[in-house]
């Protein structure tokens, strides 16, 4: 029975929320690995919990940090850990949870806008989540491939395990630079770096431990990677695999050294990475840069929590003056006519009764709020409607971002 069911806060659920995550996720690895590391960054305020008959069967969270986004970084709501428990799922709880949730935000004036990694890309369209980055996984053969052009004598890199506090801090100050300015990419305040580099021997799936290596350019540190080695020795020979969890530069001679650190590991004959950029500049310094594959995957979804504020929180590209005719069923406060005036400086946006140029969902600017979702892809979905003759191109123009949006971790 429907009225068997309650969703409400749930800030003593700690306990319960990681159980049935584990569980619901087919986390295989032991409990007490992630466990504690987990505790500190919950929020417990942020924990929603759907009990059946008083009993825990269902949760989502949030954390609270802060989302880059075309202008520079603003707070965010990262949706998690959701789940329901398989006995009570298709019932309506996770819809029920997203209601309360994106409603909780809107009223208490929360984040304008609500982030997340889907488990699985069939989700969550229905509650207004739209695509607004994509990742590459990628596999590169090293041997095959030759750099462009050398990469300039410099100062040795600097090597070692992810437990060297000198080299984390290091990275900690290279990414928070490059944040400010790389749509997608979040903040790592608290335990978020002990999260970023969490590296348990039982998680760590036959690679070494995890390492970092980092290039220090005329004025200190400017660039980093981590990455763990596989070892793979065959009878033809070494054919050991890094495996990149992060690569982040702020000048082209750190990102051209760092590349080169990586293709010339000895006894390493591949580079692979779940999630990496799809806009890495490593096929423009290879002479193949077919070898280098790249297979795409939803990265974050936006969803628009509160439209005004979210889409004066951004910049936008060029100068763009225009009616926003938006629906949006799921969280209808969104509905409406908006004046979007807006330009590389900052925006304003206030409802209006004039008429509209262009006709669009919340789903859709959701998609196009990092910056990397073109409107005009959208538009040949048929979603949007042009009302006035050259308001999807100045429109579309003004969303985008130079910086391919991309978020380099899961949360
Ligand atoms: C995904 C999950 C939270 C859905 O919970 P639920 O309570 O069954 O969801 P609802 O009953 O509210 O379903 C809402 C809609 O989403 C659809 N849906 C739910 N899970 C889906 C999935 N994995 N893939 C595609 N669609 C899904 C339902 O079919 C339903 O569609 P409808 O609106 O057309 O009827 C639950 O199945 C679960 O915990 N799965 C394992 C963990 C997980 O994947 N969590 C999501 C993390 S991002």
């Amino acid at each position: 029975m429907a009225d068997d069911y309650e969703i409400r806060p749930a800030p003593g659920a700690f306990e319960d929320a990681h159980l049935l995550g584990r569980t619901a996720f087919h986390d295989t690895a032991a409990p007490e690995v992630s466990h504690e590391l987990e505790r500190s960054l919950w929020e417990p305020d942020r924990q929603l919990g759907a009990y059946y008959r008083g009993q825990y069967v269902g949760g989502a969270a949030a954390f609270t940090r802060d989302l880059t986004v075309p202008g520079g970084p603003i707070p965010a709501a990262c949706v998690t850990n959701v789940a329901v428990s398989q006995a009570h799922t298709r019932r309506g709880l996770l819809t029920r949870m997203m209601r309360v949730q994106l409603t909780d935000l809107f009223e208490q004036g929360r984040e304008p806008v609500a982030a997340l990694w889907a488990s699985e890309s069939g989700i969550y369209r229905r509650f207004g989540y739209g695509l607004a980055s994509r990742h590459a996984a990628l596999d590169l053969a090293t041997r095959e491939v030759r750099l462009l052009r050398p990469v300039p004598a410099g100062p040795p890199v600097r090597v070692g395990l992810a437990t060297d506090g000198k080299l984390v801090a290091d990275c900690a100050a290279v990414y928070d630079r490059v944040r400010g300015s790389a749509p997608g990419y979040l903040s790592r305040p608290g335990a978020w770096w002990d999260h970023r580099l969490f590296d348990a021997p039982a998680n760590r799936e036959g690679n070494g431990p995890l390492q970092i290596v980092v290039h220090d350019g005329p004025d200190g540190p400017d660039g980093y990677a981590l990455y763990a080695i596989e070892p793979d020795w065959r009878p033809d020979g070494p054919y050991s695999a890094a495996h990149l969890r992060e690569v982040v530069a702020e000048s082209p001679q750190a990102e051209t050294a760092l590349w080169a650190f990586l293709l010339h590991l000895d006894l390493v004959g591949r580079l692979a990475a779940w999630v990496a950029p799809l806009d890495t500049p490593l096929p423009h310094l290879i002479d193949h840069p077919m070898r280098a594959v790249q297979r795409l995957g939803p990265n974050l979804w936006i969803r628009i929590a509160d439209l005004p504020r979210a889409l004066a929180a951004r910049t936008y590209a060029a100068p763009v003056d225009v009616v926003l005719d938006v629906t949006d069923e799921f969280c209808p406060w969104n509905t409406g006519r908006w004046r979007l005036s807006a330009g590389p400086d900052g925006a304003t946006c206030d409802p209006t009764t004039d008429p509209a140029d262009l006709a669009l969902s919340a789903l859709d600017l959701g998609a196009a709020y990092l910056g990397g979702t073109s409107l005009d892809t959208l538009s040949r979905t048929g979603s949007i409607t042009e009302l006035t003759p050259g308001a999807l191109r100045a429109t579309a123009t003004a969303f985008q971002d130079p910086r391919t949006p991309f978020c380099p971790e899961i949360f």
